[in-house]
């Protein structure tokens, strides 16, 4: 970042004296006004809950722009990602920041099939959990737990523990994500498959048996492997900020990658295709296409505490690409399952149709995100939908790792710490 020619100056009615304020620029997108001396020179915090209006670092990683649509990592258009690339060419890109040559990309994908397995231990943790119980949470306890098993690379500050950190987590996550399927439907763990692809091998520990060879579907093994790429980073939304935040302390990066499974979760952010899916599913048992306007009247009607998951993004007050390609996933897996009439795959078109019609979301700028079509297509593949928010893990722990990294890379990080705005009581006697 680089010293703006424009500077801030902040001055006070009350006759405090008036304070100038250094302004950055990045390479693209909107400049920053240094605020670190803000409350050394008066003694004043800024106000800003949700982080609407605040940078919380810099980075080279990915690039939104919210009004245009447009998402880029490390300068690569998602959509020439999406539709040149394979994930883990995108793991090696958000990780070192270059795509990778022939042999760099040969060698980074051997060595991430190298590390597909789980320790033998891992499997005793599932069976604490009750059979029906969230993959999610299942997930956090996992991730969790690996730090574990690893002690020779949980130094945070270690570049090398970092590294192998880093491969560890982007290779074992399908396995552990399969495991807590298997687990809920009780069928036997299936070990990777070193042979085939990193969505592939994904596949075949999801739906392969010991008792019957399994058939890698190329339409679905692309298909996966570009929902992937989709979910791969995102800037510093809320679970990579989680992540940060936690890192900033100089705790293992599995527990780092933990709290941001963990923050993902929720509805409002990863949790939101699975809410997105139940959704239509209710408006489909509920009377379908012809009940969708009286459900719109329930989304605007602020007492019903309903919102149309799947819809709007802080950042992204236009189209998400990634919605965009989504839907053309969505468009080429039914039809490789001979599902193009899927009733719910039409019902999210019209109710898409409906909301960009409709001023209370134009007013608001609010469009699909990546999570309106993404839960269809994954039911589609046989995914069930309380597994959804568990391959957005899978895929978004990459770009955690590298925001991570990048972080504790930066000279200038420190253990986060924000203050407050403290309106409860002031100091009284216990009487
Ligand atoms: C992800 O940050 C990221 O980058 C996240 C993510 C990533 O890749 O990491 O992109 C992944 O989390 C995508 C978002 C998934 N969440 C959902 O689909 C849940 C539904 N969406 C909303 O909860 C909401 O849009 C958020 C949480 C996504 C964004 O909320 P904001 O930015 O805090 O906006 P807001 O809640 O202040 O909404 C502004 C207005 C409000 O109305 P008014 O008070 O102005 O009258 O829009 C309304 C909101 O009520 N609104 C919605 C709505 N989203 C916002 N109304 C109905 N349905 C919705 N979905």
């Amino acid at each position: 970042m680089k010293l703006a020619d424009n500077k801030a100056t902040l001055s006070f009615s009350n006759g405090s004296p008036s304070i100038e304020l250094p302004v950055y620029q990045g390479s693209i997108g909107p400049d920053v006004i240094d605020i670190r001396k803000l409350y050394g020179q008066s003694g004043m915090f800024t106000y800003d809950p949700g982080f609407l209006s605040t940078a919380s670092c810099q980075s080279a990683i990915t690039y939104i722009d919210g009004d245009k649509g447009e998402l880029l990592y490390r300068g690569y258009p998602i959509e020439q990602l999406a539709t040149k690339c394979d994930y883990l060419d995108t793991c090696y890109l958000l990780l070192k920041g270059e795509l990778p040559n022939a042999t760099e990309r040969d060698d980074f994908h051997k060595l991430v099939l190298k590390h597909t397995m789980v320790h033998e231990q891992m499997q005793f943790f599932l069976r604490g959990f009750r059979r029906d119980a969230h993959p999610m949470a299942v997930l956090t306890g996992l991730i969790g737990a690996l730090s574990a098993f690893y002690h020779d690379s949980t130094d945070i500050n270690n570049p090398q523990h970092r590294e192998i950190a880093a491969i560890r987590l982007i290779s074992k996550l399908p396995t552990l994500v399969a495991m807590a399927y298997k687990y809920g439907v009780g069928q036997p763990f299936m070990y990777p498959r070193n042979e085939l692809s990193y969505a592939g091998n994904f596949l075949h520990m999801m739906f392969g048996t010991p008792c019957e060879d399994y058939k890698v579907n190329p339409v679905l093994e692309k298909a996966l492997d570009r929902i992937f790429i989709l979910h791969a980073d995102h800037e510093q939304n809320a679970s990579t900020s989680t992540v940060r935040l936690c890192g900033s302390s100089g705790t293992n990066p599995f527990a780092a990658i933990a709290a941001g499974v963990a923050c993902l979760w929720g509805p409002a952010h990863g949790g939101a295709n699975e809410a997105c899916l139940n959704m239509l599913e209710d408006i489909q048992r509920n009377g379908g296409i012809a009940k969708v306007g009286e459900f719109m009247e329930q989304v605007k009607d602020k007492n019903s505490g309903v919102k149309l998951m799947g819809f709007g993004h802080r950042v992204y007050k236009n189209y998400d690409p990634r919605a965009k390609l989504m839907q053309e996933t969505c468009n080429e897996v039914l039809a490789e399952l001979g599902l193009e009439k899927d009733p719910l795959f039409a019902l999210a078109k019209q109710v898409e149709k409906i909301a960009l019609e409709d001023d209370y979301f134009v007013q608001r700028k609010l469009y699909p995100n990546v999570d309106f079509y993404s839960g269809i297509v994954q039911r589609a593949i046989g995914i069930p939908v309380s597994l959804f928010t568990g391959i957005f893990a899978l895929a978004r722990t990459v770009g955690w790792i590298a925001q991570l990294n990048e972080m504790l890379a930066d000279p200038e990080y420190k253990i986060g710490r924000p203050r407050q705005l403290f309106t409860g009581s002031p100091r009284r006697d216990v009487p």
